[in-house]
């Protein structure tokens, strides 16, 4: 990976930059459930919620900044309802240009990691994957997730219902 590309946890005042590496990544690629048409949060909103990811055991947001821009957006998401706040959901996107560069392999490192902390909660991490992005199922099965289920129209790109994967990996005694 590039040494220039510092990872760290996102605080509020990457909100506005947060949102513009979304709406890049919504119009690079078709991988995303998110349409072209990106996010629709406000600014104040997104720095809102990053103050609550910096406060939460069961939610972290890194960002991968080259120089003052944010190049890869990498994300656990939990849930506050007691049955299920031992579940993570996890998200993760990187600018077209830094693909293949090892950030996305560094990034979920640091997530599976923060995830096994002492300060996370966390018993098992999930995700949802398009069958046909064979580089994001490449970097979680390296990671350690496990193939659960197909499911046969899970998403629908330009009309086209596609296949999707869940997959999980489990963190932490029990
Ligand atoms: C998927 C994504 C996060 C991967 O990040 P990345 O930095 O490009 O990935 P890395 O460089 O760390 O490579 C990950 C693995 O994929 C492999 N890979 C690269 N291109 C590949 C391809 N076309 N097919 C299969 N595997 C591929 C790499 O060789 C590497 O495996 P290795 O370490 O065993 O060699 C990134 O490409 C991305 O953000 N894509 C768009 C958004 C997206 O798809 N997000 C995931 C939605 S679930």
């Amino acid at each position: 990976m590039n040494d220039a590309i510092n990872i760290r946890e996102a605080i509020p005042s990457d909100a506005e930059k947060v949102l513009k590496h979304l709406h890049r990544i919504a119009s690079e690629t078709g991988f995303m459930t998110m349409g072209a048409e990106g996010p629709s949060k406000s600014i104040e909103a997104e720095n809102k919620e990053i103050e609550a990811i910096l406060e939460s055991d069961v939610t972290v947001l890194l960002v991968a900044l080259d120089k003052e821009e944010i190049v890869g957006i990498a994300e656990i998401h939990g849930n506050d309802k007691p049955k299920l706040n031992h579940i993570g959901d996890i998200s993760i996107s990187i600018a077209k240009e830094y693909w293949g560069l090892r950030l996305g392999t560094t990034m979920m490192e640091k997530l599976v990691e923060w995830a096994k902390s002492p300060s996370s909660n966390l018993k098992r991490l999930e995700l949802t994957v398009q069958a046909r992005n064979e580089r994001a199922r490449r970097l979680y099965e390296k990671m350690g997730f496990e193939l659960e289920a197909i499911m046969p129209r899970g998403v629908k790109d330009n009309g086209v219902y596609l296949d999707v994967c869940l997959m999980s990996m489990m963190v932490g005694e029990i």
